[in-house]
């Protein structure tokens, strides 16, 4: 059966009507290729156990493992990995919160955790808000992991006086793209465990990794048995509205999240959950016709920046609808204005220009850490038109300072 590339549903009216943050944002004149939210229709069975919902009055508070069975089915059939046990889970509001209550559990106030940047910009954040250190190291230049400068980071929150450090990573990548592979992931647990540093993984891009790459769940890595890992439906299936998160705990890892507190499982929307259940037990054939077509996006991106910015370079990603480019060759850097604790919706450097001089809103490579300033984080998540004249803009408003 073929399905529908969802991409290709919304029209740009349709997409101008939505009030969610991308296309709430910034005025009509401007296409929004930020945040990572994408401009589809829902996968139809999404949709019915939404409706469902609604229509049976079952609105209530959430209950059960099934969450938990879905993404362990899911798990099996997508990446060959048996191993997740939904005993050894707990819902959690979302992925953000599931991180900050993992990192209650495992440190204390004033403890490091060590981010490999550029990386999601809210790791920065939401670790700071909850009284936590956070330690920048960065990716190579290649945007793989680098196990030297994670251990440089672990001796360097061991030197400040962190007791507990912690390691988060973003598996796959935001915003490079990058799918880590098992030796690189097994040689950061071994770092880890030297270190006595515990593990958290964010998982919530792996649904979304292309034909070119495979996903690696940290927790099927040996070494990573006192790992935490979080998943969510929120980026796969466009939920991020219908608020639900997975929280997964190793083996070694389970008197800990023994320690959750309950009220954390009254977080998560009971329809958040019915939602994001049905996309991982049932969006299958959706979920591989949106792959297909976000391939499609990405190589009709390759064939834009190379006719209309060729100045721009950048790696393809291996996973997300996210392509980060690096613009350094304008000289427009970010750097004067760059600040640890910047918002996903801060603007400087290129990101600042594109804004003003072609009215396309991308994301500023500043606020993902060191590394980011030359950068600009471009949501490839749309429609080919929609994609073909930001890119094309953006062209011209390079040319016309030139
Ligand atoms: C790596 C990463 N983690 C977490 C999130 C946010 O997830 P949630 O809304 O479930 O907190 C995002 C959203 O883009 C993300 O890219």
């Amino acid at each position: 059966m073929t399905t529908t590339n969802p991409l290709l549903v919304p029209t740009l009216s349709d997409l101008r009507a939505r009030t969610s943050m991308k296309w709430g944002l910034y005025p009509s004149d401007v296409l929004p290729l930020w945040v990572a939210e994408m401009d589809v229709s829902l996968a139809p069975a999404v949709t019915e156990a939404i409706v469902r919902a609604a229509q049976t009055g079952d609105t209530g508070y959430p209950y059960g493992t099934a969450y938990a069975e879905s993404v362990a089915s899911f798990a099996a059939d997508r990446w060959g990995w048996d191993g997740l046990d939904p005993s050894r889970t707990a819902q959690v509001p979302d992925v953000m919160m599931g991180i900050v209550e993992v990192l209650r559990l495992l440190t204390r106030p004033g403890d490091a955790v060590v981010v490999t940047a550029p990386v999601y910009a809210p790791f920065f954040a939401f670790v700071t808000h909850a009284d936590r250190q956070v330690v920048e190291t960065s990716l190579s230049a290649e945007h793989r992991l680098d196990p030297a400068a994670i251990e440089d980071g672990l001796l360097r929150a061991r030197a400040g006086g962190s007791k507990n450090p912690v390691v988060l990573l973003s598996n796959p990548h935001n915003p490079t793209g990058t799918v880590h592979t098992r030796a690189e992931l097994e040689s950061i647990a071994q770092v880890a465990r030297r270190h006595g540093a515990r593990i958290v993984s964010d998982e919530i891009h792996a649904p979304l990794v292309y034909s070119d790459a495979a996903f690696v769940p940290m927790l099927s890595v040996v070494g990573a048995e006192n790992a935490f890992a979080l998943t969510s439906g929120s980026k796969a299936f466009n939920l991020a509205g219908l608020k639900a998160a997975l929280l997964m705990a190793g083996p070694e890892a389970v008197d800990d999240l023994g320690r959750l507190p309950e009220e954390v499982s009254h977080g998560p929307s009971h329809v958040g959950i019915l939602a994001h259940t049905a996309g991982f037990a049932r969006g299958g054939d959706w979920l591989d016709a949106l792959l297909a077509g976000l391939e499609d996006n990405r190589t009709l991106l390759g064939r834009l920046l190379e006719e209309h910015l060729p100045q721009v370079s950048w790696t393809p990603p291996q996973a997300t609808y996210l392509a980060w480019l690096d613009a350094s060759a304008l000289g427009l850097s970010a750097a004067a204005s760059a600040d640890a604790l910047a918002v996903v919706s801060d603007l400087a450097g290129p990101a600042e220009f594109f804004l003003e001089e072609a009215r396309v809103a991308l994301s500023s490579g500043h606020v993902f850490g060191r590394g980011g300033e030359d950068a600009v984080r471009l949501n490839f998540a749309t429609r080919p038109e929609i994609l073909t004249d930001a890119v094309t803009r953006m062209g011209r408003a390079v040319s016309a300072v030139r």
